[in-house]
């Protein structure tokens, strides 16, 4: 886009002058010969930059300045001042006019202020973006839905406190996200971040993992070796899908979180256990419970605090700061305009995803991946355009007080559809059943069941 510079000049020559020099420049220029009339056009749409004449005739330039910093205080001011009256251009800058420059003037001289006093901007409003996103997001998280400030609020809440937390919620929805805020809002922020992902570690191997072992311990065990409660001392131990750990360990860390103290695996040594947990599961505990696969003392010793992570289809307005930030993310650079087109954002927001802000995110990349500068409806997953399908219909389709006689409605609309595909393939009828999915024989079946098959 363009950037936008106005002249206010009562002088045509110089007005014309400016104008073409700059519209040469690849700026967009518009032009008034008088203050009044430049204020009209401020009025009508914003500019970037405006150059203006000192002497002029009614308001002058210097009362234009005044007023253009009152009501658009994010638009340059370049002042043209004569070279007598240099108390004008010293009260310009006093002003807050960008800058002014003497006339007669050089060419180069004016381009270059022009495009510092552009350049300026963009760096002014990089900041203003830069400050707005840091209010806007917490931790690594993007969004400001009623759900995730309570989210945060929580968080810095519960971040102090050496309590365990558990964090509960769907996959793709942020645990592991959560789990670090806590960690980075907490005192214990210097001190080590330890995530272990419990469902990814064999049965047999979770408690040397966690406690270490003794050299010798079993077979195999060549060394000493410390476990991630000792590489998380002082810090945070992240036990992810802590669902998935076998009962026999879960005694075992159940002791270690009451005793605050530990033993490798083969050794006879107490460690003490300064660590702060935070467990995380997408899976039903009480359920696990129910079913004896989960103990419930353990559950109440990691459950102080439950954290609780919001689904995405519960917080559709943080949709499109997500692609946005996902798209800046993917490409390193700011998005030119919006990241998704309003046919696509309709498509995306009554989907209920399933996998959450992790499915999102993989929905941008790949659109990233193939180069797509915006997310477009034909940019949209398969899935997530069928959903939609079946949504429209689900929400076309209803059943009237009176009833309905089934048979002949569908025999209605299967009708219409043959014959709109036929129409829409000029009568080539292996194109039409394709159009509508259906195999050529089982098409001409339909069109011969409808006495169509002559047409
Ligand atoms: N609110 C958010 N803002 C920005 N990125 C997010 C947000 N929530 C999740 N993400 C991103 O989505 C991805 C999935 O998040 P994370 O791994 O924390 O989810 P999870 O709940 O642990 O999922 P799972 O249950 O599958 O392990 C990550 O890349 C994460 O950075
Ligand atoms: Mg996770």
């Amino acid at each position: 886009m363009s950037r936008k510079i106005l002249i206010v000049d009562d002088e045509t020559s110089m007005r014309e002058f400016l104008s073409i020099l700059l519209g040469r420049e690849g700026y967009a220029v518009e032009s008034a010969a008088d203050a009044a009339s430049a204020l009209m056009l401020l009025g009508e749409h914003s500019f970037d930059l405006i150059i203006s004449d000192v002497k002029m005739p009614g308001l002058d330039g210097i009362e234009l300045l005044k007023r253009v910093k009152l009501s658009w205080p994010d638009t340059a001011v370049l002042m043209i001042t004569a070279y007598t009256t240099a108390g004008d251009a010293v009260e310009a800058m006093k002003l807050g006019a960008y800058d002014y420059i003497a006339k007669p003037f050089k060419v180069e001289e004016l381009k270059l202020l022009v495009s510092n006093a552009l350049e300026k901007l963009d760096l002014k409003k990089e900041n203003v973006r830069l400050r707005k996103e840091v209010r806007d997001r917490f931790g690594g998280f993007v969004g400001k839905s009623r759900g995730m400030r309570e989210l945060y609020g929580l968080i810095e809440k519960v971040a102090a406190s050496g309590s365990s937390v558990l964090i509960v919620g769907e996959s793709g929805t942020g645990k592991e996200l959560a789990a670090r805020a806590l960690h980075e809002h907490s005192p214990r922020k210097e001190k080590p971040f330890v995530a272990v992902n419990c469902g990814a570690i064999p049965d047999t191997l979770i408690e040397s993992e966690l406690f270490g072992h003794k050299r010798g311990a079993f077979t195999g065990a060549i060394a000493d070796k410390p476990g991630l409660f000792e590489q998380a001392e002082r810090g945070t131990l992240f036990l992810d899908e802590i669902g998935e750990i076998p009962l026999l360990l879960q005694a075992k860390l159940l002791r270690v979180l009451q005793e605050k103290e530990f033993r490798r695996v083969g050794g006879s040594e107490s460690l003490k256990a300064d660590v702060r947990i935070v467990a995380a599961t997408n899976r039903d505990l009480e359920e696990q419970i129910k079913e004896g696969t989960f103990r419930e003392d353990l559950f109440y010793r990691l459950n102080v605090i439950m954290l609780r992570m919001p689904p995405l289809r519960e917080r559709s307005e943080d949709i499109l700061p997500l692609i946005e930030h996902f798209f800046r993310k993917y490409t390193g650079k700011e998005p030119s305009g919006p990241a998704a087109t309003p046919e696509a954002l309709k498509v995306i927001i009554s989907y209920p995803f399933p996998g959450n802000v992790r499915e999102l995110e993989n929905m941008v990349e790949r659109c990233t991946v193939l180069g797509e500068p915006v997310l477009d409806r034909d940019s949209l997953p398969a899935q997530m355009l069928n959903f939609s399908r079946r949504a429209e219909i689900q929400g076309a389709v209803d059943l009237p007080e009176e009833g309905l006689a089934l048979e002949a409605y569908l025999d209605a609309i299967e009708k219409r559809y043959l014959t709109l595909a036929l129409q829409r393939c000029n009568g080539v009828k292996t194109r039409a059943a394709a159009l509508l999915g259906l195999t050529f024989r089982s098409f001409r079946y339909r069109l011969a069941k409808f006495g169509m098959d002559d047409e």
